[in-house]
């Protein structure tokens, strides 16, 4: 009776709701225990799933039709009481990891959360045998269910971010399941562009699941992974790629398009060399406030160990700093840099050096890039030269194995010559270069000797031939002659 009466005030009370009363009367689960005004009803007054028109029943089983509640909460109807465990997560999955049922109830969202989840690093193992690390619950709630992108969700940017750190934030927490897993992500995020917005309720920003997905999430070393270094320039790219996203910002939105045209992009994304920087490896993972000059320098040097050295001891080190220009992207540009090649000393109009240096305005540089780019192209050129000869005389049959080899070392002082180059000094520049010069200028007189010695060889033959051949002949003509005189005397003794 008692209840009874609840039920009663649970529908007057509802019924001041307005557009949740027609649902009211069919969920009879709802009514009662919306009077009883327990936690798991009113969380529920708001839930998406009460709003999609779906009943304590859907997930409780039970018959939501019948107001009373041993009938309604008895098993003979279905009722399945309180999920637990990986029954939490079964119960979401029956509907969400099936496309028709929800297609049925109206939802053209993503499906799959369930396959996903298990098996993402949430969770040990894959598949039915896996030992989950969490369910749908841990993150969603069980009653009080959001739309994602309602700004009220858990899961929605704004909240987001809490929730993923109420785990990875708390270190003890955290190494009972992986004890090498840095726990300072929430502390680094924090300090870059992305988690000083979010901070202050920008709706737009990468919050945790922009990068690592929500369901999906797995260890950046998996290749599906969305932090996975092929991966990533896709995963920014969302956003940094699309113009009319990131129109409130004002910034760029090249540097996907940049990045994949550069050096460092092709050789990534197309020979898979994952000693090429991705996104993260210039940005910082978490953190890292945006990439102001000085840090982005650093980066560079990160893995351009020996450009960076050189760079630093040079007189441009503090002529830049001193103009405020960042040490490699002035010349290297930073998402579309290309391959390096000795136009970059070349000095016409529009040129690299030519921008800052001339005849008259600090000279010295001018100078400098003129000899540079001579020194370079000759040292090309002549090992270039020298192989051609080289080729030739091989395949005249000569033996110049060991010429073609000391032109390595050649080559290796032009490798090296370019990398000198960072010392911004002609003299340092020579003592790399001038060595490999000498060495391809000995190795093309050696090929020339080669094919000279071949046609004095073969000069040599002909001379021989064509001694042989006027023996012959003359030989022939005596045996002729012989012969003539031989018949004629036999003609005069008959
Ligand atoms: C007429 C009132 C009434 C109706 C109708 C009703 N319930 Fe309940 N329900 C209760 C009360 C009271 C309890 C607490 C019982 C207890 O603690 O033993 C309860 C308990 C529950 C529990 C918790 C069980 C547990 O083991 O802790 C669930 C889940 C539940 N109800 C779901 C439902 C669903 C689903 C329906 C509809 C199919 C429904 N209820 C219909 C009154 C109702
Ligand atoms: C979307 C699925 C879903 C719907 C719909 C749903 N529940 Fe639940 N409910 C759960 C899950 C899952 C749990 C277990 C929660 C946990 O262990 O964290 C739960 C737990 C409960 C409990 C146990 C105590 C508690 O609060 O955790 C009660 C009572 C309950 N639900 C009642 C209801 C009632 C009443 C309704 C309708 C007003 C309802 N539930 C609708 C999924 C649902
Ligand atoms: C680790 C936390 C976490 C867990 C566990 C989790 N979710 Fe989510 N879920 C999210 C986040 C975060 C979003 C928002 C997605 C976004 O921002 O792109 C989301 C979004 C959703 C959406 C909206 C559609 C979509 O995919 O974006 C559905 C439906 C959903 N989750 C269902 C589930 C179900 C069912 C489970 C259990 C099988 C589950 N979730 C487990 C965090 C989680
Ligand atoms: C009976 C089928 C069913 C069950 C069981 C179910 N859901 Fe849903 N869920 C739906 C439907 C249908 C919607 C769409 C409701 C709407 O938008 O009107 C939805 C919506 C959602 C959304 C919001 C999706 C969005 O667009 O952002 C989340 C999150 C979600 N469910 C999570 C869960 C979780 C967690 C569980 C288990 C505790 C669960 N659902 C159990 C059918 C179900
Ligand atoms: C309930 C606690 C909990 C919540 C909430 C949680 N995680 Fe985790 N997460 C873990 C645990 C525990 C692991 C370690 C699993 C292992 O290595 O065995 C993990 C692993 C990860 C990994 C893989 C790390 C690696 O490289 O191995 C990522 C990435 C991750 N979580 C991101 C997130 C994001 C993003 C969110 C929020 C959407 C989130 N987590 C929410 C507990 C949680
Ligand atoms: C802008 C993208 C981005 C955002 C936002 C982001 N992460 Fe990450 N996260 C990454 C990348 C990239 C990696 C590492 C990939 C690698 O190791 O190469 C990573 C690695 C991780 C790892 C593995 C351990 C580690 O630190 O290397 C965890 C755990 C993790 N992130 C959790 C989080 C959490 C929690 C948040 C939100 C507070 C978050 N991430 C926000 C991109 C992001
Ligand atoms: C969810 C969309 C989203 C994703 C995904 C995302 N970003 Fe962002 N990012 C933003 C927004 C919005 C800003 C704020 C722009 C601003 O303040 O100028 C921003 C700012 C930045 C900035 C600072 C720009 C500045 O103004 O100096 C950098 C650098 C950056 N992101 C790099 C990355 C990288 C690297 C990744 C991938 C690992 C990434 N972002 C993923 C949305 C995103
Ligand atoms: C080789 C290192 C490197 C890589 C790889 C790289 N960036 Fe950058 N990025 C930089 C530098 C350096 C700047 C700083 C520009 C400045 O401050 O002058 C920058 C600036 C930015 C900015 C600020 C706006 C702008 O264009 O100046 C965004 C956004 C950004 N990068 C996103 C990305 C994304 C997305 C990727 C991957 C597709 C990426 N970056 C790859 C070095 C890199
Ligand atoms: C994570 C390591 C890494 C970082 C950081 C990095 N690079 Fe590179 N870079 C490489 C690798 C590896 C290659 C060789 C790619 C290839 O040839 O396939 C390369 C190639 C180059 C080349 C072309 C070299 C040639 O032989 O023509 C230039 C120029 C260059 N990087 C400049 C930069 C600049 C400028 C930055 C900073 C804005 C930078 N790199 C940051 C790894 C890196
Ligand atoms: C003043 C302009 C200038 C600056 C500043 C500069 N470079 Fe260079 N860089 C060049 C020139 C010129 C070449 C030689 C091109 C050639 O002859 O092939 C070159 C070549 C390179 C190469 C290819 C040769 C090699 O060493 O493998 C890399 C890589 C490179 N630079 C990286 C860097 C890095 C990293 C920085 C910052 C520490 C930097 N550069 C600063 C002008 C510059
Ligand atoms: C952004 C402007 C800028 C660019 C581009 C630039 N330089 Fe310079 N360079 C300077 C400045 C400023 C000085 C100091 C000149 C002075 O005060 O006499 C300098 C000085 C030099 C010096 C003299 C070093 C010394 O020890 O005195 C050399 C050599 C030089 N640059 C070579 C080059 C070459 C080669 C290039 C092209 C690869 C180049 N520079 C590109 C600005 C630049």
């Amino acid at each position: 009776m008692k209840y009874l009466s609840l039920l009663f005030s649970g529908i007057m009370l509802c019924s001041f709701v307005g557009t949740a009363a027609a649902q009211d009367r069919q969920d009879e689960c709802y009514a009662c225990h919306a009077s009883m005004e327990d936690d798991a009803s009113q969380a529920f007054a708001t839930d998406v799933h009460r709003n999609g028109g779906l009943t304590c029943a859907s997930c409780h089983g039970g018959d939501a039709s019948l107001d009373d509640m041993d009938e309604g909460m008895s098993s003979a109807r279905g009722f399945k009481g309180v999920p637990a465990g990986k029954a939490i997560s079964a119960t979401c999955g029956g509907c969400h990891d099936d496309k028709e049922r929800m297609g049925a109830l109206g939802f053209d969202g993503t499906t799959g959360q369930l396959t996903a989840l298990r098996n993402s690093a949430h969770s040990r193992g894959s598949g039915a045998t896996a030992s989950p690390l969490m369910e749908c619950t841990h993150c969603h709630g069980a009653h009080g269910i959001r739309p994602a992108r309602d700004p009220a969700s858990r899961v929605s940017r704004r909240n987001v971010v809490a929730l993923c750190s109420s785990c990875h934030d708390n270190p003890r927490y955290m190494q009972q399941y992986n004890p090498s897993l840095p726990t300072d992500q929430l502390a680094k995020y924090r300090t870059s562009v992305h988690g000083q917005r979010n901070a202050r309720g920008d709706s737009r920003a990468a919050a945790c699941p922009d990068c690592h997905m929500a369901h999906e999430i797995r260890p950046a070393s998996a290749a599906s992974s969305s932090v996975n270094a092929m991966n990533i320039p896709m995963t920014c790219g969302k956003c940094h790629g699309d113009a009319k996203y990131m129109e409130p910002y004002g910034i760029p939105t090249n540097q996907l398009a940049l990045f994949r045209g550069s050096v460092h992009g092709k050789s990534l994304l197309e020979k898979r060399d994952v000693s090429a920087p991705s996104c993260n490896d210039c940005h910082g993972n978490h953190g890292a406030a945006p990439p102001n000059v000085e840090s982005i320098g650093n980066v560079c040097g990160t893995c351009h160990a020996l450009n960076a050295e050189l760079f630093r001891a040079s007189r441009h080190a503090v002529e830049f700093e001193k103009a405020g220009y960042p040490e490699c992207e002035t010349c290297h540009g930073n998402h579309d840099v290309r391959p390096a090649t000795a136009e970059l000393l070349a000095l016409g109009a529009g040129s690299l050096c030519g921008s800052c240096h001339s005849t008259e305005n600090a000279p010295e540089g001018f100078r400098a890039a003129k000899v540079m780019h001579v020194l370079l192209d000759s040292l090309r050129n002549t090992v270039a030269l020298a192989e051609r000869r080289i080729d030739d005389a091989e395949q005249k049959g000569m033996e110049i194995e060991d010429v073609r080899f000391s032109l390595r070392d050649a080559r290796q002082a032009r490798l090296q010559a370019r990398t000198a180059v960072h010392a911004f000094s002609v003299e340092k520049f020579s003592e790399v270069l001038d060595p490999g010069l000498l060495i391809a200028r000995q190795a093309l007189i050696d090929a020339e000797a080669a094919n000279d010695d071949y046609y004095f060889r073969r000069s040599g033959l002909a001379i021989a031939t064509l001694i042989i051949t006027v023996t012959v002949i003359l030989l022939f003509l005596y045996i002729r002659r012989i012969e003539q005189q031989q018949r004629s005397r036999k003609q005069a003794v008959s």
